[in-house]
Order: C-alpha cells, then sequence, then structure tokens
C-alpha cells in the first residue's frame, strides 16, 4: 500500500508541537514494521526553519494553479530513517520566520494543499490513501473529491483526516471561497459552515476515514463541549470516526543515550536519575535537594491546558514540602502570573518563558512528577515521555490522558488521575501523589510500572497499518 502523509509539520526538520512528533515518528515506525507491503512517504512546505538542507535534492519545479493565481513550486526531497520525505518550496509563501500565524495562512495552506495533489505524476507517487491532518491540509480530501474526482488515477485514492486537535479548524470569510480556496458552484457547500468557510468542516465531509488521536477524544467530540461547534457535521459522519492513540518514539527519547541529560540512566540505574534532579534545581536556581519533590509543567500556557486550575491550586500545595518547575510559553496572563509566583517562592517555583526540546528533556528526566491538568487533551505526548524518563504523571482525565494514564491507587496505575475540574480535586491528587513518595517502597514501585509502561509505536502502528488496508481493499 502507498500512502503519502500529508503534514504542515514534521521532525527531524520542524516541529511546533505534537503533530511534528507524530508525522516523524509515526511513518518512521510504519516504514520499520511493515518495509514489505507499506511505502509511507511524507510531504511538507518547505519553511524558512528548515535550515539543514545538506542531503536534500532538487526534483524538479511547477506551477500551480490557485484561483487566478499561477505559482512556483519547486520540489526537493530527502530520506531519513528509511522514510522520503518530499518538500514544497515557494519562498514567497514560505520564507517567513513562523510557519503558522500570518495574515494569509489560509492561502498558504491552500496553495500547500493544491500543490501536493498537483505535483503526485511529477514525483511520480500516485498514493492508494493521502493522509492529512488537521485543518492546514484539510483542503486536500475536498479538492480530491472536487476538481480532481473525474481525473484518471485521482479518482482511486483514498483519504484519511486525523484530527490532532478540533479546536484550530481554519474559518475563514466565505467571501473569499473562490479567490483563495478555488472552489466554485457546488464545491463551496463542502466546506461552508454557518456561514464561514471551515476547512476541518470540508475534509471530514469528503475523507473516507476521520480519525483523532486517542479512543476517548473520538468520543468527546460528538459533545460540543469538545467539539468547538463540529457536533452536528461529525454526528452525521460518525461512522468514519476512529481513534487511535499516539505512540512516541523510543529511540529519540531514551534517558539511556539522550544527549541532553547530565547523566543517562536506566530502571536499573537510578541514582543517575537522581543526579540530572540536583543538576537542574541548580540550574533553574533551585536548592538542591534530592529528598525534594519536584513536580514540573512542560506546556504551552492556555486555558485548555488547566492553567486556571493550576493557578487557583498551587498556593495551597506550595505550603508542602515541594518545588515546582514550568517551562512553557503562552497566554501573556499565565506567563505573568507563573513570573510573579516565582518572585513569590524563589525557593520553591521556578518559571522559564520560554521553549526548547533540550531544556524539556533535562526536566522530564530531573523531575519526580509531571503535572497535566488538561480540560481537553487529544492525546498528550508529555505524559509518555515523562513515563519513559521515570516521572510520574498526574494528568485529568480527558482524551488521549484518560486512556494512556491509570490512576496507582486502583493497583497497577502508572500515575494519578482525577476528573473534576476543581482546584479542590488537582490539590487532594497532588497531595495523595506527595504521599505514596515519601513511602520508599511504594515510590519505587509505582517508578517501575511508569517506566516499563510501553508507549512505543509498535501497538498504534498496526492499528494504522489495519486501517491502511482495510481502506484499499474496499
Ligand atoms: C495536538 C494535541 C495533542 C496531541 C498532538 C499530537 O497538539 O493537542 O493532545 O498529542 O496534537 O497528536
Amino acid at each position: 500500500v502507498k500512502i503519502l502523509f500529508a503534514t504542515a509539520e514534521a521532525t527531524p526538520f520542524i516541529a511546533t508541537g505534537g503533530l511534528g512528533e507524530v508525522a516523524g515518528s509515526l511513518t518512521k515506525s510504519l516504514t520499520e514494521m511493515y518495509e514489505d507491503d507499506t511505502d509511507i512517504r511524507i510531504i511538507l512546505p518547505l519553511y524558512k526553519g528548515i535550515t539543514d538542507r545538506t542531503n536534500f535534492e532538487f526534483v524538479a519545479s511547477a506551477k500551480i494553479p490557485l484561483s487566478w493565481r499561477q505559482q512556483y513550486c519547486g520540489i526537493f526531497k530527502t530520506t531519513v530513517n528509511h522514510v522520503t520525505y518530499y518538500f514544497l518550496d515557494n519562498e514567497y509563501y514560505f520564507k517567513r520566520d513562523d510557519c503558522y500565524g500570518h495574515f494569509d495562512d489560509g492561502e498558504r495552506f491552500a496553495f500547500f494543499s493544491k500543490a501536493v495533489l498537483y505535483v503526485l505524476s511529477i514525483i511520480d507517487f500516485m498514493p492508494d490513501v493521502i493522509h492529512v491532518n488537521d485543518w492546514q491540509t484539510a483542503l486536500i480530501p475536498v479538492y480530491l473529491k472536487s476538481k480532481y474526482s473525474t481525473y484518471p488515477g485521482y479518482d482511486k485514492i483514498k483519504s484519511i483526516i486525523t484530527i490532532h486537535n478540533i479546536e484550530y479548524q481554519g474559518i475563514y470569510d466565505l467571501k473569499i471561497v473562490e479567490d483563495v480556496f478555488d472552489l466554485y458552484n457546488s464545491e463551496i457547500s463542502i466546506v461552508e459552515y454557518n456561514g464561514s468557510v471551515n476547512l476541518l468542516k470540508g475534509a471530514i465531509e469528503s475523507s473516507d476515514i476521520v480519525s483523532t488521536v486517542s479512543k476517548s477524544y473520538s468520543e468527546e467530540i460528538f459533545d460540543d463541549y469538545f467539539a468547538h461547534g463540529l457536533a452536528p457535521i461529525l454526528k452525521r459522519n460518525s461512522t468514519k470516526v476512529k481513534g487511535i492513540l499516539n505512540g512516541i518514539d523510543t529511540t529519540f527519547y531514551n534517558p539511556e543515550t539522550d544527549k541532553s541529560l547530565f547523566k543517562n540512566y536506566n530502571i536499573n540505574n537510578l541514582k543517575n536519575k537522581y543526579n540530572n534532579k540536583t543538576n537542574l534545581q541548580r540550574m533553574v536556581g533551585l536548592p538542591q535537594n534530592v529528598d525534594i519533590p519536584v513536580v514540573s509543567i512542560i506546556s504551552r500556557l492556555v486555558k485548555h491546558k488547566g492553567m486556571d486550575l493550576v493557578t487557583s491550586g498551587i498556593e495551597e500545595i506550595l505550603r508542602e514540602k515541594v518545588q515546582f518547575i514550568i517551562l512553557g510559553k503562552g497566554d501573556r496572563s499565565y506567563e505573568l502570573y507563573f513570573k510573579s509566583l516565582q518572585e513569590r517562592y524563589h525557593d520553591k517555583v521556578a518559571a522559564r518563558i520560554d521553549f526548547s526540546s533540550d531544556m524539556a528533556r533535562k526536566i522530564y528526566a530531573g523531575s519526580d512528577f509531571l503535572l497535566m491538568p488538561s480540560i481537553s487533551e487529544p492525546c498528550g505526548i508529555a505524559q509518555m515521555i515523562a513515563s519513559r524518563y521515570g516521572t510520574v504523571p498526574i494528568v485529568r482525565e480527558t482524551g488521549g490522558l484518560k486512556d494512556s494514564i491509570h490512576d496507582c491507587s486502583l493497583g497497577s496505575g502508572n500515575g494519578f488521575t482525577f476528573y473534576e475540574q476543581t482546584p479542590e480535586k488537582l490539590i487532594d491528587t497532588i497531595k495523595r501523589a506527595l504521599e505514596v513518595y515519601k513511602n520508599k517502597d511504594d515510590w519505587t514501585k509505582l517508578i517501575y510500572s511508569v517506566m516499563t509502561e510501553d508507549f512505543s509505536w509498535n501497538h498504534s502502528a498496526k492499528e494504522y497499518h489495519n486501517m491502511y488496508i482495510n481502506l484499499t481493499d474496499k
């Protein structure tokens, strides 16, 4: 089966969040596991931020029609981990500092989506399935089912949209549906929703399968509290909806080999984990003491990550013997809050309003707990990385957090969980976690079950593979 994985980002080249990590690591695992019958290739924009182009090969160039425009498109390719990556180049659209957040994002990704379909014959790769991700590539299945439905070769291509977060839908003024999105007459109704253009809605209607990144989230999004307006559309497409939990690249995230760590370790050598802990404490300016439990937050500082629960509950927890390390950027109000908290509790709180993968990995390794009290969480990757580094997740039971972390009070758990969205519940749960930390035997047992949990792609890549095979058998 031949699959083209179209995405706005992919590791190891560019990742602003979970989507990039999933794109890179899922395709890598599928290639390793199913080399005999699966050829999965990635296609993404050639952003300015993709700087290492040493092994890039120029394939060809094309002129892409987008409404009245004819836009240049350079095609490059390279191979990493046996996976072929294609990059579509247009400096006007992609030679910019950030991947997203520009006034013309709609046009930029309409161009990309149109170009992906246009270049298939040039790269000589006619896939059986095009697997698209989130709103940026949502126009691909729309174009496939409208403009391309009668093109020889294209008429057989199946499509899958994976929703990594339904909150971001690609909503634009209906006035630009022809000029920017290149859709006319009967095509317009595919993307039209509530008087606007809604690209994700278009993809849900046009794709053969709609998948999300955990089973629980695939159920939650039928409820408008989670669906951000799209519940009615999902309901009428409900037979297409599936949930497959993400995995992580356990070779990349490996405390035994990770070069970012102060000292490498594994489950039989946890002493070295505590070396990471004291080095981390020193680095962020907290008192160096292995006995003080360190709770960390590595997250975008936004509402749906549960930051209101944290800001209302944290001072109560700071009365305990505990240290907090916060890493992330986001809404100004939370950034300022954590900065001021650090000033008031300088021997207990370290706030880094910033993000770097290197720092994140030092924190995963050097902490005892990772706190993720998300209000909604399609999958969440941090809880899995933390587990791999022997850091115990404390999570709210939603989406992928609910599917990956189970409370240890129920026997064979691998973390601490709570459901009610109240500061009291958050406080209770953290206090419960701190009690277990005090009991050396219980704590060691817990670390053991956390670190041995298999969050690799082994299981989920198999589910994706089945999905591709079933879809193309039809
Ligand atoms: C989005 C979601 C996150 C998920 C990631 C990868 O960033 O918010 O929960 O883990 O996509 O699928």
